[in-house]
């Protein structure tokens, strides 16, 4: 470990994901010296070479900046461990494709670690846990004779824009010591503008609260809108009536595909934490993972399929991104594939063999989908009818 002149190491344990990277970027060019730790040799061969593996706004520069000061490196290599201060876990916890989460998966991850883990450091749990992990983190250290300070300090940052945001926004400590809660709070020093202290279970619900409460408002949003559009009802018009200059429903999301890596899979962490009686969690996945058939079914009603080659353009979960994980678009090309004579992909942040060039999709495919709002589609011009889901209308446009 280092002394009072050197600075202080920290590795963080899957340091070249989406969450990761951007933190310790960050933590090192705020006088860190730190080791993302990765079992992935391509994504840690480009890191140190200062290429970025994913899109995420001024991440390239900063981490150009500290590979240029030495102290930020990436690394195979476990040992870096022992010489840690700090070491952050990013590892998460998947949903099985019966929905079921593993809480197994993160105490799994730092026990088997706990060979390179050394008394006197701070463990912190960065991903989205299962209730009750880090407290069995902690247990299961115990257990095994070692003595490091545990605490659970959640990512809440939106993939895309995680530097500015972790510059912004405050950040939750989870601690249960004096001791875990000050050394938590110094890590973030210099890299958030605050500090937000709870108890480990505080933060631990207080992280699956914050991406439950909008995987529910965008299931609200778009519960109304099929309400809306099935009944004939221009959802644009009823969406503007509501929400200008009316401060109470201002923040009623537009609505759309709702995806990504981590809103549904962490409302099927919380259902299970209920005993599956989270009705409200429930609806809201019937609705949001309904919402690509709602369209399939709208569009047939306006257009023959059978004999069409539909072109979708978009393929990532989110705009400006290039990150497929949980993407309904692969739902709603799965559904189309059904109905449609062709269905062409294409999206121009991707790098997938099984996709085309947008050109391709603009020349061969009778009918369009916009189903990711990349800002590369606003120009673009069609000479066969679009629909573009993010419209507030799934009226087709000549
Ligand atoms: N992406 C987000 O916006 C976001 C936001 C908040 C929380 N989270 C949470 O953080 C977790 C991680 O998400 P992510 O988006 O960074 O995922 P990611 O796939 O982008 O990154 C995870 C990284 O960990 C590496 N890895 C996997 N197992 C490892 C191991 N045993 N040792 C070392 N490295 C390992 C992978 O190679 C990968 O580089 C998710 O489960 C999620 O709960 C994600």
């Amino acid at each position: 470990m280092t002394s009072a002149t050197t600075p202080p190491v920290t590795v963080i344990v899957g340091g070249c994901g989406h969450v990761g990277l951007p933190l310790g970027v960050a933590l090192a060019g705020a006088g860190q010296r730190v080791f993302a730790l990765d079992i992935d040799p391509a994504k840690v061969a480009k890191v140190n070479n200062a290429e970025v593996p994913f899109i995420e706004a001024g991440l390239p520069e900063a981490l150009a900046a500290v590979r240029a000061a030495g102290t930020f490196e990436a690394t195979l290599d476990p040992t870096t461990i022992t010489a840690a201060n700090t070491v952050i876990v990013v590892i998460g916890t998947p949903v099985d494709e019966h929905l079921n989460p593993d809480p197994n998966e993160v105490v799994t991850a730092v026990t088997g670690l706990a060979h390179l883990l050394c008394d006197g450091q701070l463990l912190v749990l960065r991903s989205t846990v299962y209730p009750g992990v880090t407290r069995r983190v902690a247990e299961a250290l115990t257990q095994r004779g070692l003595r490091l300070d545990v605490a659970c300090c959640p990512e809440r940052l939106a993939e895309g824009v995680a530097l500015p945001e972790l510059r912004s926004l405050p950040q939750i400590i989870g601690a249960d010591t004096p001791a875990a809660i000050e050394r938590a709070v110094r890590l973030f020093d210099g890299v958030a503008p605050s500090c937000l202290v709870v108890s480990t279970a505080a933060a631990e619900l207080a992280k699956l609260f914050t991406n439950v409460w909008r995987y529910l408002k965008f299931a609200a949003a778009n519960q109304f809108f099929m309400l809306a559009d099935g009944a004939g009802v221009d959802y644009a018009e009823v969406y503007r009536a509501i929400t200008t200059d009316y401060p109470r429903a201002r923040d009623l999301p537009a609505p759309g595909l709702t995806a990504g890596p981590c809103l549904f899979k962490d409302t099927m962490q919380l259902s299970a934490y209920s005993d599956n009686t989270f009705a409200l969690g429930h609806a809201a996945m019937l609705i949001n993972e309904g919402l690509p058939s709602y369209i399939v079914r709208r569009v047939e009603e306006q257009f023959d399929l059978r004999t069409a080659c539909v072109g979708i353009l978009g393929m990532a979960f989110k705009a400006n991104v290039d990150d497929t994980r949980s993407s309904l678009s692969y739902k709603l090309r799965r559904l189309l594939r059904f109905r449609a004579a062709r269905v062409l992909c294409a999206d121009p942040l991707l790098d997938d063999p099984r996709l085309v060039p947008v050109a391709e999709v603009i020349a061969e495919a009778d009918l369009i989908l916009i189903a990711t709002p990349h800002d590369d589609f606003a120009g673009l011009e069609f000479r066969q009818p679009v629909v573009n889901v993010w419209d507030m209308t799934l009226r087709i446009r000549p």
